[in-house]
């Protein structure tokens, strides 16, 4: 990875304009509601901390960790649920934080397992959205930005446990 060419694709300053934009949207949607936010971990952790802090609204948060990746940049298809929520989701309003929708399948599995304990609405706001690489039909109700294709690192997003903690996004070249 250190020796990985990387260039930036959307720098701390855009990222920082657009989360405050997608947090305006869900404050109006989302108004006079009780909203419980769920984070997918570990990639949303920053989205979700600069999301949530930038709100209008209360809100309450929990976290689920899904592996659908095993080292490298290749997914598995196979998604596993490593921890669950802890809160009771029945009849609240809920919305889903992730990094990035690539294939789909993490999101469509944990959008089926959160659908089954009956909460009153649910949603999935994601940081990007790569659209290029779909395997099941999946469409987040909020995203930050959308890319082709291509591996990106940072802001929470890795390769292989690197590079989570930069700033900014980069795009990883050949
Ligand atoms: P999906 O199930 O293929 O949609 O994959 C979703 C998960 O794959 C995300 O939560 C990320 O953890 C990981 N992922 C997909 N594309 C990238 C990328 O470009 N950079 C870093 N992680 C990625």
């Amino acid at each position: 990875m250190d020796q990985m060419q990387k260039e930036i694709l959307f720098s701390r300053e855009v990222i920082d304009k657009r989360v405050k934009e997608l947090a305006a949207c869900i404050s109006q949607d989302y108004e006079g509601r009780e909203l419980i936010v769920i984070g997918i971990l570990k990639g949303a952790f920053i989205f979700m901390a600069d999301l949530i802090r930038a709100l209008s609204i209360p809100c309450q948060v929990d976290f689920a960790r899904l592996a659908s990746y095993g080292a490298g940049s290749v997914s598995s298809g196979k998604v596993i649920l490593m921890n669950d929520i802890e809160m009771s989701i029945r009849g609240k309003d809920i919305l889903i934080i992730e990094d990035i929708v690539d294939t789909g399948i993490t999101l469509s599995y944990f959008v089926q397992w959160l659908k089954e304990r009956n909460p009153r609405s649910l949603k999935v706001c994601a940081f990007l959205d790569k659209r290029g690489r779909r395997k099941v039909t999946f469409e987040a109700d909020y995203v930050g930005f959308t890319i082709e294709d291509g591996f990106v690192v940072g802001y929470g997003l890795d390769f292989d446990e690197k590079a989570r903690f930069l700033p900014d996004v980069y795009i990883m070249k050949e």
